[in-house]
């Protein structure tokens, strides 16, 4: 696709080391464009010129064309215009396939040959940069939402590059099946990102204590099985409970030699799946979604493909039972999300006076009076989830009284803060804790998105605000939440995408 709006639309723009950046599949990324690209791209952006579902966005060019440098500083990406009506929230709404379910079975598919096909899979930028990177590792992958299909290509190459690592930190969950399987990985260091530093030295600790040996190189983990060969099973405890790190090990272990045992491991429901599906390929795995798991490692080749539905996005319903709790009145079916998930929001969504019950195999949110400060401090699963702070915090920002919140697992959680204060929210940050006064009103206003989930937190501000509120860099907001704009249209939220907006 790039070539050809290459061919077709800038055969006539100079070319230095320039490049068109288009977002989607494998390319989305920062790339320089030259004036004449640059250009171009904004006349395409104005006939609405769309690759894979989204916007083109121009970013600005550096070095290398002497005093023109640095001219192209402005982007273009999509915004969302929230026109806070009042006007609570009714309706139904579908919950999509769990993003953090998907990403690590998509790259469990590396433990087999065969074809793996994963149903209810979300359309998201992030299961698209999954595909690529199964692609370039040398799978055949077919994307067609809700549908991802995955075969075994004819080569493999072992290898997660930094152009994709630095797209989707989630990468790394490779590292795990790839040593496993292939006995060698190259895989980039995520490096840190917007929300902390987010190390993975217990991925790569608790494959050294199955044998491996890893060094670091230029920027990426290099990990090898004993002799090149087979990982063998072990005993290996976590320091912290980690998501992806389990994951990684969970999928390492079930190919090495003998049996392992991880302790104080992550119990989030994505783990469990993850289990679900091991166990589907022939894996052994007893105890996922506890903190001590133990796996049985399949014979090499023993591994078969899977067909299976993904489980609920609890995030993104956790982020609609917030969303219809801004305004009073509201009235919402959340349609298939699994209340067993999200039992930590529900408590402290009831304690705000906000009602939740289970209605067959769909949650029903009714807020009927005012909301009630509420403290919390976020914590690993079962505890309440990092992933909805952003929002809750929003919801408290109208609440009657003070909330203290807590963030607990990642460092630098508060970046939804100041955009809220500019709408008006009382809000004062402490080290970790953040101190929400209730106001009685939320301003709109034009304010940016630092990462998926401070996005939806100001998506649920602007729902409740007086006038209008741009939120602008909703790419963020495209990782993990599907059509959100149709889905709270559908609800009767006044929000619409505008594409190509400046950022
Ligand atoms: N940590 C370490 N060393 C490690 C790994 C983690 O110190 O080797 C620390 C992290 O720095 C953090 C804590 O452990 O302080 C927990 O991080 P974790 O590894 O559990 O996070 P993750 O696996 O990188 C997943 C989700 C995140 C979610 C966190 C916490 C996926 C793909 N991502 O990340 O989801 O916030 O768990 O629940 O599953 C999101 O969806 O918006 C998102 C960020």
């Amino acid at each position: 696709m790039r070539d050809c709006l290459r061919q077709t639309c800038f055969g006539g723009a100079r070319q230095v080391d320039s490049e068109l950046f288009c977002a989607g599949d494998q390319l989305h990324g920062k790339r320089d464009v030259d004036r004449g690209s640059a250009r171009h791209a904004h006349i395409l952006m104005r006939m609405g010129v769309r690759v894979n579902g989204y916007a083109i966005a121009v970013f600005r060019r550096v070095g290398g064309l002497g005093p023109a440098a640095g001219i192209w500083q402005r982007i273009f990406m999509d915004a969302l215009c929230i026109r806070g009506t009042g006007k609570p929230l009714k309706g139904k709404v579908r919950i999509s396939g769990a993003k953090n379910a998907a990403l690590p079975i998509l790259c469990a598919t590396l433990l087999s040959d065969g074809e793996s096909l994963l149903r209810n899979v979300p359309k998201l930028r992030d299961m698209e940069t999954t595909s690529a990177l199964l692609r370039f590792l040398g799978r055949d992958v077919d994307f067609a939402a809700p549908e991802i299909r995955v075969r075994a290509g004819s080569q493999v190459r072992p290898e997660a590059p930094y152009e994709l690592v630095k797209q989707m930190r989630a990468s790394v969950l490779v590292l795990g099946p790839l040593v496993a399987r292939f006995g060698r990985a190259k895989v980039s260091l995520p490096g840190g990102c917007a929300i902390g530093a987010r190390p993975i030295d217990q991925h790569l600790k608790g494959l050294e204590a199955m044998g491996a040996s890893i060094r670091l190189e230029r920027g990426y983990v290099i990990a090898e099985g004993p002799g090149g060969g087979r990982l063998r099973g072990a005993e290996f405890s976590f320091d912290l409970p980690t998501v992806t790190g389990t994951e990684n090990l969970m999928m390492a272990a079930a190919l090495a030699k003998g049996r392992t045992t991880l302790v104080n491991c992550a119990r989030e429901p994505e783990v469990e799946e993850l289990g679900r599906i091991l166990n589907k390929m022939g894996a052994r795995v007893n105890g996922a979604g506890t903190d001590v798991m133990h796996i049985v490692g399949a014979e090499p080749g023993a591994l078969g493909p899977f067909d299976h539905a993904i489980i609920p996005d609890r995030i993104e319903a956790g982020t609609y039972m917030v969303a219809a709790s801004i305004v009073d009145g509201s009235d919402v079916l959340l349609e298939g999300a699994e209340l067993r998930d999200l039992e930590a929001l529900s408590i402290k969504m009831r304690a705000a006076g906000v009602e939740i019950s289970s209605e067959g195999q769909n949650v029903r949110v009714r807020r009927r009076g005012p909301l009630c400060a509420t403290n919390l401090a976020t914590a690993p699963h079962p505890g309440f989830p990092t992933d909805m702070q952003a929002q809750f915090l929003a919801l408290m920002s109208m609440a009657n009284g003070e909330s203290i919140i807590r963030e607990t697992i990642f460092e630098n959680r508060f970046m939804h803060v100041p955009e809220l204060q500019r709408m008006g929210a009382s809000v004062v940050v402490r080290g970790n804790t953040a101190v929400v006064q209730g106001v009685r009103k939320l301003y709109g206003a034009s304010v940016m998105a630092t990462d998926l989930r401070a996005s939806a937190s100001l998506v649920i501000a602007g729902l409740a605000a007086d006038e209008e509120t741009e939120i602008r860099r909703v790419y963020h907001l495209d990782r993990g939440y599907e059509r959100i704009e149709d889905k709270l249209r559908a609800l009767g939220g006044d929000v619409k995408r505008v594409r190509g907006a400046e950022a």
